[in-house]
């Protein structure tokens, strides 16, 4: 899929701005806070209806005004989809051709994007929380059912900690959320360990592209309990093992949800022994290998790197480059870039208001 245009009414600094995109290379150029992490932001909006660095809507409307407004024209192959949202201060409104959407996964299935921004070197060595974010949003991207697995999960998650919460824990229920939840988690490290042995196929050629150089990058997942014949059996006694430890601090302290992935190069686990260009590479890897899960040429996602060629030396922003000529679309942000035959788009810090 390809965003054609969009444009923005009070989001964030810009007050009224339109842009045309093209289909690859898109290069957003300008100095600081000229509103360039801004843009990327309205297009990350677009994908998951939320936005990756503000804690709540409201900070998205541009400062003393009543409401933000993105307009984007989507393209997946003969489709056209126009969106608009509507960010007010009581809440907001989203619309794919003129018809209100209750459910953010309509949206997430019309437009997927993929984010690389220049904290993701700290993929590994940061908090599990941002790994298994970076597993359920790319999952649920190819596979719907997923993130309906995702939510029947923390719907049922919350209810066994209310329980364990309570003053008095009802065993009945008890066992009935932990057997509800040991019965979606099974789907859910299906999914992952799919999902994961899919990507080691592939990262390898990513990083080879990316580096000129034949190493071995292999991302671990660790399940709490493997999916294999025995799953339902030990997850039950895994449960039961748990269960002092839920009971004293009053919350489930195993699952899916306290699971992780690492990266490790050459068989030593990255975010101990990996320099910070190594984890540079290793999480960009990672974050484009999304990409080539996606079949479909049509919905293959949209490439965002914002402000992470300076932090590349030379040889490897040029072996970028070449790499993501391959793409369907891309944006890149920076202060200065010199890259040929692309769409160069500058953006440029608005007249001061005067007060
Ligand atoms: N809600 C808002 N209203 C007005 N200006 C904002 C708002 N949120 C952020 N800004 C301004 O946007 C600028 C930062 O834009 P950003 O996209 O991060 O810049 P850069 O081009 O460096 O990526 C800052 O000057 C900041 O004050
Ligand atoms: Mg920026």
């Amino acid at each position: 899929m390809i965003i054609k245009t969009i444009s923005l009414r009070n989001f964030r600094n810009h007050s009224s701005f339109h842009f045309d995109f093209s289909n690859n290379l898109n290069v957003l150029t300008g100095e600081n806070a000229a509103g360039k992490t801004n843009i990327v932001e309205a297009i990350y909006y677009l994908s998951l209806g939320r936005s990756f660095r503000a804690n709540e809507d409201i900070e998205l409307i541009k400062r003393n005004q009543d409401q933000a407004e993105i307009n984007a024209t989507i393209e997946e192959g003969e489709l056209t989809r126009k969106i608009k949202i509507k960010i007010t201060r009581q809440g907001r409104v989203i619309m794919i051709n003129g018809k209100n959407i209750q459910k953010l996964s309509e949206l997430a299935k019309c437009v997927n994007v993929i984010l690389f921004q220049p904290k993701d070197v700290m993929l590994f060595s940061g908090p599990p929380r941002d790994r298994r974010n970076f597993l359920d949003i790319s999952i649920s991207k190819k596979s719907a059912m997923y993130l309906d697995y995702i939510s029947r999960y923390e719907k049922v998650l919350k209810e066994r900690n209310d329980i364990l919460k309570s003053e008095k824990p009802d065993r009945t229920l008890l066992d009935v959320t932990t057997d509800l939840l040991i019965k979606l988690s099974g789907s859910i490290i299906s999914y992952r360990q799919m999902y994961v042995k899919d990507i080691n196929d592939i990262l390898n050629k990513i990083t080879r592209a990316l580096t000129g150089v034949n190493e071995k990058f292999e991302l671990k997942y660790y399940p709490f309990v493997s999916y294999d014949t025995d799953y339902t059996e030990n997850a039950k006694k895994a449960f039961k093992r748990a269960e002092e430890s839920d009971f004293k601090h009053k919350q489930t302290s195993i699952g899916v949800h306290r699971e992780d992935i690492s990266i490790s190069l050459n068989g030593r686990d990255i975010a101990i022994f990996g320099s910070q260009g190594e984890n540079r590479i290793a999480a960009l890897a990672l974050k484009l290998s999304p990409y080539f899960l996606i079949e479909d040429k049509d919905k293959k996602p949209i490439v965002v790197l914002d402000d992470v060629m300076s932090e590349l030396d030379d040889k490897h922003q040029q072996r970028l480059i070449k790499f993501l000529r391959k793409f369907n679309q891309v944006f890149i942000t920076g202060t200065k870039l010199d890259i040929p035959d692309c769409n160069h788009l500058l953006i440029k810090k608005e007249e001061k208001e005067v007060f």
